[in-house]
């Protein structure tokens, strides 16, 4: 995915999405894992634009109310453990009509959520803490910030736990 705005924040990983930053002025990056932060600060030499490395957890974000015009979230919130904190931190950080750009897999339907919730006490375990049955589109909406762009779809075979995903884009109102 290709991001183009201004100051942004990201939760981290190993920092897949730093070549493509194109337009940010500089970029957030916050791990609190540290086998992910060595992996992360090992690839700082591919960011595309000024990249800085935080321990912050997304629930306690050290910055204060309206720093980023942005903030991107790549297959993050089905692991942070408390996403509805999280994603209020999220809204404070953000300006007044910053945007919070998702890409996340997401609780499914019907047979699919029911395999999901089955499987998800083992999944957590062997996925280092991803829940596959969250349905994050619902928390989205809880943390006050408005869709402006929103699509679901189905990369993979219905069965894979990891799916659906979303591509979504909101805006935190002025
Ligand atoms: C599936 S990885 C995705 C990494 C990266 N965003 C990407 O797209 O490649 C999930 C990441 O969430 C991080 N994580 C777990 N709990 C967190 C929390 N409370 N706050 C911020 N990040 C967290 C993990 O350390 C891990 O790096």
């Amino acid at each position: 995915m290709l991001w183009r705005d201004r100051p942004g924040q990201v939760v981290a990983g190993a920092g897949a999405n730093l070549p493509h930053y194109r337009k940010a002025d500089r970029v957030v990056a916050t791990e609190p894992d540290p086998a992910m932060r060595r992996r992360l600060a090992g690839r700082l030499d591919r960011a595309t634009v000024l990249a800085v490395v935080r321990e912050d957890r997304a629930e306690s974000l050290s910055d204060p109310d309206d720093t980023f015009d942005a903030v991107l979230s790549t297959a993050v919130l089905c692991t942070v453990p408390d996403p509805d904190r999280a994603l209020a931190e999220v809204a404070r950080v953000l300006k007044p009509n910053g945007r919070l750009v998702v890409l996340e897999h997401v609780r499914g339907s019907g047979r699919l959520a029911e395999w999901q919730d089955r499987l998800d006490p083992v999944w957590t375990r062997i996925g280092a803490g991803c829940h596959a049955n969250r349905d994050t589109r619902a928390a989205i909406e809880r943390a006050g910030v408005t869709f402006e762009l929103f699509e679901e779809f189905q990369p993979v075979p219905a069965w894979v736990p990891t799916s659906p995903m979303i591509e979504a884009v909101a805006t935190r109102p002025s």
